[in-house]
């Protein structure tokens, strides 16, 4: 029997000019390129996007860098998992084409002065009242791999829900031509959002965490039943709690602005969204209503 052709890895740049040298080729050809940008330690739903990716354009752009500008003081920035090599095996077997792997002064040369601030659903009390700063390092670093790729679409996970709503409102109110596309969660069998963080859990963190996607199903349910929002929140922030975590938020918001509800307003399509800490992992997750 033949043997299957084996994938070789796809070619991995890390200047700026020599990614815009590797993509000039496609360009010449007008091959609609998609980009998937990532922090790297890579799981079934990164790969999920690079699927959806290579359905959606003809070549498929990953990034794999770990942003310094969008962690505080206090976060994981340091601990955050590193596993360029395993990662690198899952992108070829995923069937990307180019992998865009900058050092942070690549990035973020000497003298580099300009960051964005975003607002809109960058200021609405989630998680931008938790990690002050965080969106500016999110918004500054995704419009330079916007710039710097150009691609025709962009692909991120809903799990970054808020994240999402953040880039979309900055893609067009800077008129950058990319289509910001958002991809379905990927879970785990029993519910738990996947997450680079997750490798932070310890077995009984790992067991209560699940809590979080039976509160959300819970609540949406509830709701689109005609129970009161707030009721409903309150209970799943009491159950929540009572599994051992650290609730940040647990709130229902306008699913575009993610403005908080008035009493006044028509029902808009809501979101329901939730962050809390659990040992020293800090996970987040959200599901419409
Ligand atoms: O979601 C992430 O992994 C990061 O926030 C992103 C979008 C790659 C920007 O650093």
């Amino acid at each position: 029997m033949a043997k299957a052709a084996r994938k070789s890895r796809p070619r991995v740049v890390k200047t700026v000019k020599a990614l815009r040298e590797a993509l000039a080729d496609w360009r010449k050809k007008k091959a609609p390129i998609a980009l998937v940008p990532t922090m790297g330690a890579l799981h079934s739903g990164h790969i999920s996007l690079v699927a959806l990716a290579k359905k959606s354009a003809k070549k498929v752009v990953v990034s794999i860098f770990v942003n310094p500008t969008q962690f505080g003081p206090n976060e994981d920035f340091s601990r955050y998992p590193r596993t360029i090599e395993a990662d690198l095996d899952k992108l070829t077997a995923a069937g990307a084409d180019l992998v865009f792997m900058p050092d942070p002064k690549e990035i973020y040369p000497d003298g580099f002065s300009t960051m964005l601030k975003p607002t809109g659903p960058a200021a609405v009390g989630l998680d931008d009242k938790f990690r002050p700063g965080h969106f500016d390092g999110v918004a500054t670093v995704v419009a330079k791999l916007f710039t710097s790729v150009m691609p025709d679409i962009a692909i991120f996970g809903n799990k970054d829900y808020q994240q999402l709503q953040v880039i979309k409102t900055m893609a067009r109110d800077l008129h950058l031509p990319v289509k910001v596309i958002g991809a379905p969660i990927v879970r785990e069998k029993d519910g738990l959002a996947l997450s680079s963080r997750n490798v932070y859990l310890s077995p009984s963190e790992r067991a209560a965490a699940p809590v979080l996607h039976q509160v959300l199903k819970a609540s949406a349910k509830a709701i689109a039943a005609g129970e009161d929002p707030e009721t409903v929140l309150n209970r799943g922030r009491a159950k929540v709690v009572s599994a051992g975590f650290k609730l940040d938020y647990f709130e229902a918001r306008d699913a575009g602005t993610l403005a908080k509800l008035t009493p006044q307003q028509a029902r808009p399509k809501l979101r329901l969204l939730i962050a809390a800490k659990i040992g020293k992992t800090r996970l987040i997750d959200n599901l419409a209503v």
